[in-house]
């Protein structure tokens, strides 16, 4: 189990973090359907517009040299959204078996062409494939979304699926400075943890895959702004 940042090409957001902010409760529970509003709807109901525009494109390259993946390798990306990461990891490794799972019916009608086909609705806690059937297994920024305990079945399920190539990106928060930016930007999280807490999470499940965080500090080296309560840039 290695900390690893796989999203470090990730374009860096213009981000309007530097004081703490409160969210409405409508505009959370908005975004917790996953549905047109989180994805196309407003910016504090969510992404404010989700569409492809290739910035997964160096992040799969290095996924690919990560995981040292070859034709006819299969992977999956859970929580994979509209698919743009699936369309990019087919695109940079030709032959790559590239499923991705979401709980949005939304996301996977409104999915990239070139996944579609490949996208299978369900839950992230409940996988519906056989032991050892991937060589890598993607999970970014959704077990957040979970609580404890889901969070637990989510990552025993990640490790069912690919022991020791799993990769999990959760937010998090380092200082009770960046908790309040956290409590205020993150629309979706139900599990709140310290990168410490994360980890011990990992090991109760028994996850032996990589992992890395999303933490909303303006000021950091070691974050990356793909959370849909962010603002971007690129
Ligand atoms: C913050 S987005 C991340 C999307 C993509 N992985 C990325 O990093 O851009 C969270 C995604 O998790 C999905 N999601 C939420 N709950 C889920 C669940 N129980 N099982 C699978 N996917 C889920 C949402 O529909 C959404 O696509």
């Amino acid at each position: 189990m290695a900390e690893v940042n796989l999203l470090r090409r990730y374009p860096r957001a213009e981000r309007k973090l530097a004081r703490p902010r409160s969210l409405d409760p409508a505009n959370r529970e908005a975004a917790l359907r996953f549905g047109a509003e989180y994805f196309d709807g407003s910016r504090e109901q969510g992404y404010g517009g989700y569409r492809y525009d290739g910035r997964w494109m160096p992040i799969a390259r290095d996924i690919v040299a990560h995981f040292g993946l070859r034709p006819g390798d299969r992977v999956l990306d859970v929580g994979c959204a509209k698919g743009f990461l699936v369309t990019d990891l087919m695109s940079v490794c030709p032959g790559l078996e590239v499923i991705g799972l979401d709980i949005s019916d939304y996301a996977l009608r409104h999915a990239e062409p070139a996944a579609r086909g490949r996208l299978v609705l369900g839950t992230g806690d409940r996988l519906p494939f056989r032991d050892g059937t991937f060589a890598a297994v993607l999970c970014i920024n959704v077990i957040h979304n979970f609580d404890r305990e889901r969070c637990l079945t989510a990552l025993r399920e990640i490790e069912r699926l690919a022991p020791g190539r799993g990769y999990v990106q959760v937010d998090t928060y380092r200082s009770e400075a960046e908790r309040e930016i956290f409590l205020g930007w993150v629309l979706t999280a139900v599990t709140f943890l310290r990168p410490e807490e994360w980890r011990a999470l990992f090991v109760e499940a028994g996850y032996t895959g990589d992992y890395y965080w999303t933490v909303l500090d303006p000021d950091s080296e070691w974050n990356d702004f793909n959370d849909p309560g962010t603002e971007r840039r690129g």
